[in-house]
C-alpha cells in the first residue's frame, strides 16, 4: 500500500501484556480532508488504534503513517501535526479554561503573545467566553468537551483524532461540537478520525466508516455503501381500507425481494425505495386498489452495525464502559464542585 493518505494504518497489531490481542491486523487509509468514522462495540480496539496512530502507544506489529511520516520513527514530528482528544477527560480542572489553552500553547513552543491570541480566538469560537476565567472543574460536561477540543486545536493540527468526543453530551452539545468540527474542516481542509458510539452521528458526519469488532475491521465504506450491503430499502405501501390483496401485484415489480402483508399495509424490501414507489402506486391503482400512503425507510447504521458485529451496540448486561465513563464524569464533576 502506498502511504499517501493523511492517515495510513498497515496491518496494525496490538497485544497487551503478551496476552490480550486488542487490535488484530487493522489496515485502512484516510485521504486528506476527510472525516473517517471508526465504530465498534466496547472493547473492540478503537482507543488502542487511536493511541497507536497518534504516537501514544507502540504497535506490536504493522505500522502507522501520518501525513507521510512513519509514526514509530517520527513521534515528535507526528505529534506536532495532530490534535488528539481522548475519551477520558484531560482538561486540568485547577486551571481556568484560558489557562488550559495557554499552557497547551506553551508545550508546543508557541510564543506567549501568539498563545494569548489563539486562546482568545478559540474561547470565542467554542462559545466559552463567559466561562473562560473560571476553573475548568466548574464547567459542565459539554463545556469541558468544548474546552478539550480547543486544547486539541491550539497548535492548528492538520489531522485531528477524536476518541468519542461527544460522549455524555446532550443533543444540543453534540450538534454544536460537530458544527464547529465541520466548519474547521471546510476552512482548513483538516482530516478527522473519530470514534463514536453514536451511529446517527457517524451516518451524517463521516465520509467513510470502518466497523471494528474484536480487533478486526468487519465492514467499511461510505454510510450509504454500508447500508446498501444490507440489501436496500423498506417501502411501506398502505392501500384504502377493504382493498383486495396486492401482494402478488407488488411482488413482481423490479427490485422487490420480499413482500409482507399486514392488513392494508405491505412491507416491501427492495433495492431502491425511490424507484419502487411510483411503480407500486401505479400497479396498485391498475389493480383497483387506491394507495393512501407510502413511506420509504433506508436501513440505519444501527442495523448495519448489528448485521456485521452480530450484536446491538449496547447488549452487555449492566453499565458499559461508556456508561461508566459518563457516570465517572458526573461523579468527578460533583466532587470537584464541592471542593
Ligand atoms: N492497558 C491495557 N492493558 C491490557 N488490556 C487492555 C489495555 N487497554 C485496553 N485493553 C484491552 O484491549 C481491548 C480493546 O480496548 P480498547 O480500549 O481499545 O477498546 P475500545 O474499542 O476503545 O472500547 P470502548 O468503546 O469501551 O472505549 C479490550 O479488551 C481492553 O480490555
Ligand atoms: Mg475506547
Amino acid at each position: 500500500m502506498q502511504a499517501s493518505g493523511a492517515i495510513v494504518a498497515e496491518d496494525l497489531v496490538k497485544v497487551y501484556g503478551g496476552k490480550v490481542t486488542a487490535v488484530d491486523g487493522v489496515s485502512f487509509e484516510v485521504p486528506h480532508g476527510q472525516i473517517f468514522g471508526f465504530l465498534g462495540p466496547n472493547g473492540a480496539g478503537k482507543t488502542t488504534t487511536v493511541s497507536m496512530l497518534s504516537a501514544g502507544l507502540r504497535p506490536t506489529g504493522g505500522r502507522a503513517v501520518i501525513d507521510g511520516l512513519e509514526v514509530s520513527q517520527n513521534a515528535e514530528a507526528v505529534k506536532r501535526r495532530i490534535g488528539v482528544i481522548f475519551q477520558e477527560s484531560t482538561a486540568d480542572g485547577d486551571l481556568t479554561g484560558r489557562e488550559n489553552l495557554e499552557v497547551a500553547s506553551g508545550t508546543y513552543g508557541i510564543s506567549r503573545s501568539e498563545g494569548h491570541f489563539r486562546a482568545k480566538t478559540l474561547i470565542e469560537e467554542m462559545h466559552l467566553s463567559d466561562a473562560a476565567d473560571r476553573y475548568a472543574k466548574t464547567y459542565s460536561g459539554g463545556m469541558r468537551r468544548r474546552l478539550e477540543l480547543a486544547v486539541g486545536l491550539v497548535h492548528r493540527p492538520k489531522i485531528l483524532f477524536l476518541d468519542e468526543p461527544t460522549l455524555g453530551l446532550d443533543p444540543q452539545g453534540r450538534a454544536g461540537f460537530w458544527g464547529f468540527v465541520q466548519k474547521l474542516r471546510a476552512e482548513t481542509g483538516m482530516t478527522v478520525f473519530v470514534t463514536t458510539h453514536y451511529l446517527d452521528e457517524a451516518d451524517t458526519m463521516c465520509d467513510r466508516i470502518a466497523i471494528i469488532d474484536h480487533g478486526k475491521i468487519v465492514a467499511r465504506g461510505t454510510p450509504n455503501e454500508l447500508k446498501d450491503k444490507l440489501g436496500g430499502d423498506v417501502v411501506t405501501v398502505k392501500t384504502a381500507a377493504g382493498a383486495s390483496d396486492m401482494s402478488e401485484v407488488i411482488r413482481p415489480l423490479a427490485g422487490v425481494s420480499a413482500v409482507q402483508r399486514q392488513g392494508d399495509s405491505y412491507r416491501v424490501k427492495c433495492t431502491s425505495g425511490e424507484t419502487l414507489v411510483p411503480l407500486a402506486v401505479e400497479a396498485c391503482y391498475r389493480a383497483g386498489a387506491g394507495v393512501t400512503g407510502v413511506t420509504v425507510k433506508r436501513p440505519s447504521l444501527d442495523e448495519v452495525f448489528l448485521e456485521f458485529t452480530g450484536r446491538e451496540f449496547r447488549e452487555e448486561e449492566g453499565p458499559t464502559a461508556t456508561d461508566k465513563a459518563v457516570m465517572m464524569q458526573r461523579v468527578r464533576g460533583a466532587l470537584q464542585g464541592r471542593r
